[in-house]
């Protein structure tokens, strides 16, 4: 008994520590452990005049920050004390050699049951900059996220003059529902997801919701200095706008890269970007707003139009002045997000690869399913009286009810199979068609399918949207690895008439990939492991847009993953699980009707 009180002891004061103290002083070189207790909880919260119970991260909306720096190990024991299953994603962490760790629910492991706990570990072998934390299992994400601030080595400075303050500002949305109802409700509906409640920043929603003048995020800002912000996109199923009245934005790193500094009046993040930006406070004394509102490039799809507002306010401001508001773009405007891709570089030195050994090509887009429901006006409500789908060469993934990596790793057969395709089964005008008969079926194959890529491969892939429902700007999110983007335009992808930037494109782990159009991203795969790669919108996941990227070991313990941790959540005994196994027809890749059963009956059972 004494010796776990010391033991809790001790661990709180090393969580105390990593969060107070984010810069330690420290021999340079020398790597050490960063110590977090990440506690799954339900919490009672008051929003928008309602209380209910949400899941967070040690009872905090957003969650607590993980503070480290480049080169540390941080261990983070999770404990679930919540009733729902729970994995937590890194995102943006690339995970070397450790994709164990890494957090995708049935991709990498099987998740936290309710009672259990697992300590994820991971080094950040040379990352620094904002990253962010966020359930990867059901839509718990939507409350259960938190930043990654990796400052630079000790001794290391910012490649910019060193900012008076810094601050995260992290982008959410709000739903008064369940989000683990809010999933199950929307995938039987066959249909879209309801709009969210409110936006939020720093999970306020701001003056202009109900009941929430006073849950507003503020800033207080001396003038003349010049001030870091961390910025991130949490939200669930939107892309985002953010900007600040009267003043500009300079944006020195993307996705935790530096960046050659790029000043602009607004940015646009979809889910899972990160952007700092410097802000200089040279205007009048006063109150200004940051606005963070809707960027929505599908057509005719319903959402919250409201901004969530905060304010920086400068000392000495009164508080009878009226807060200056920033405009923020219309909700579809395209060239404000056009002109920051075009503009964002690396800072360098960086190295593109030039010659492609795996050279794919991914369309990514929606489906409408043919409704084979007995009770349609349940269950098929998306367009035209279909299931809702989405897809990656029109292929809709269907989550495995084991782990992925662990299936692959114990080479055991039936789950998963390895004939994801790296072309389009069939090529059509993407951005004007749909794939079969064209260009009217918007069927998909479904199918739990990986793509093998060797150790080493330089790999190119051409990420094309498509029309199949509707065009749209979809946020692809990568695992383990960064990516140069090394361009991207519109239409459909013409390799004769693109030149691509091989000299300092940035290097990020997520790409808006421009609505009705294409992004082209290059990186060595040089992680081994099972890579999850998807479209951030938690909707468009669930619905199948995705597809896992299997880079085989190379030679040697340094191009090898290491075994499983042995305290890895356990799935269903292999055996007994056998009988969840694929059908033929999913094995084989052949279309079969896609309904909420067959596609989440899957789920999985454990072992106790
Ligand atoms: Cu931030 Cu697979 O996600």
């Amino acid at each position: 008994m004494a010796k776990s009180l010391v033991c809790i002891a001790v661990w709180f004061m090393v969580i105390l520590e990593a969060q107070t103290l984010p810069i330690m002083a420290r021999h340079p070189g020398r790597r050490s452990t960063q110590f977090f207790d990440f506690k799954v909880q339900v919490t009672r919260i008051t929003k928008l005049c309602n209380t209910k119970d949400i899941v967070t991260i040690n009872g905090m909306y957003p969650g607590p920050v993980v503070y480290a720096q480049e080169d540390d190990k941080v261990a983070v024991k999770v404990t679930n004390e919540s009733p729902h299953n729970i994995t937590i994603h890194w995102h943006g962490v690339r995970q070397k050699l450790s994709c164990w760790y890494d957090g995708p629910s049935y991709i990498t492991q099987c998740p936290i049951q309710p009672g259990q706990s697992f300590t994820y570990e991971f080094t950040l072998v040379k990352q620094k900059g904002t990253l962010l934390w966020h359930a990867h299992s059901s839509w718990l994400r939507g409350t259960v996220y938190g930043a990654i601030v990796v400052y630079p080595k000790t001794g290391v400075s910012y490649p910019f003059k060193p900012p008076y303050e810094e601050h995260i500002i992290i982008l959410g949305e709000y739903w008064l529902k369940d989000l683990v109802q809010l999933e199950h409700d929307v995938l039987s509906s066959g249909g879209s997801p309801p709009l969210a409640d409110a936006f939020t920043i720093n999970g306020s929603p701001g003056p202009n919701y109900n009941c929430s003048t006073n849950d507003t995020y503020k800033l207080d800002v001396i003038p003349g200095k010049t001030y870091l912000l961390r910025i991130i996109n949490a939200a669930l199923n939107m892309e985002n706008f953010f900007a600040v009245a009267n003043h500009n934005l300079t944006i020195v790193e993307a996705d935790g890269e530096y960046t050659k500094p790029l000043t602009v009046n607004q940015i646009m993040l979809g889910p899972g970007q990160t952007i700092n930006s410097l802000i200089t406070t040279d205007q009048q004394i006063g109150r200004y707003s940051i606005s963070m509102g809707p960027y929505m490039s599908a057509k005719n799809v319903s959402f919250q139009n409201i901004s969530s507002i905060g304010y920086i306010q400068y000392s000495g401001f009164s508080s009878n002045m009226l807060p200056l508001i920033s405009p923020l773009p219309t909700f579809n405007d395209t060239l404000t997000t056009k002109t920051v891709m075009d503009g964002l570089r690396s800072l360098g030195p960086i190295d593109v690869p030039r010659e492609i050994d795996a050279d794919l090509f991914i369309t990514v887009g929606l489906n409408v399913e043919k409704c084979t429901s007995r009770t349609p006006s349940q269950n098929c409500k998306g367009v035209k009286g279909g299931v809702m789908a989405a897809s990656m060469n029109n292929i809709t993934f269907i989550s495995p009810n084991i782990s992925l990596l662990e299936a692959y790793y114990r080479k055991v057969n039936g789950y998963f199979t390895y004939d994801f395709p790296g072309v389009p089964l069939k090529n059509y005008d993407f951005v004007n068609q749909a794939p079969n008969n064209v260009p009217n079926d918007t069927q998909s194959i479904i199918g739990t399918r990986t793509k093998i890529i060797e150790y080493g491969s330089k790999v190119q892939i051409i990420l094309q949207d498509t029309g199949t429902v509707t065009t749209e700007n979809h946020p692809i999110h990568l695992h383990g690895y960064s990516f140069y983007v090394v361009g991207h335009g519109e239409g459909n992808y013409n390799p004769q008439n693109v030149s691509f930037n091989l000299v300092d494109p940035p290097y990020l782990n997520t790409i808006g990939v421009p609505v009705g159009g294409w992004a082209a991203i290059r990186f060595v795969a040089d992680n081994p492991g099972a890579w999850f790669m998807h479209c951030h919108l938690e909707v468009h996941m669930s619905w199948g847009l995705s597809v896992v990227l299997i880079v085989k070991n190379g030679q040697g313990k340094q191009e090898t993953l290491p075994r499983p941790p042995p305290n890895l959540p356990r799935c269903l005994i292999w055996s007994s699980a056998s009988k969840y196994r694929l059908k033929d027809s999913e094995k084989s890749g052949e279309a079969s009707p896609l309904s909420y059963s067959n596609r989440f009956s899957l789920a999985c059972k454990f072992i106790s």
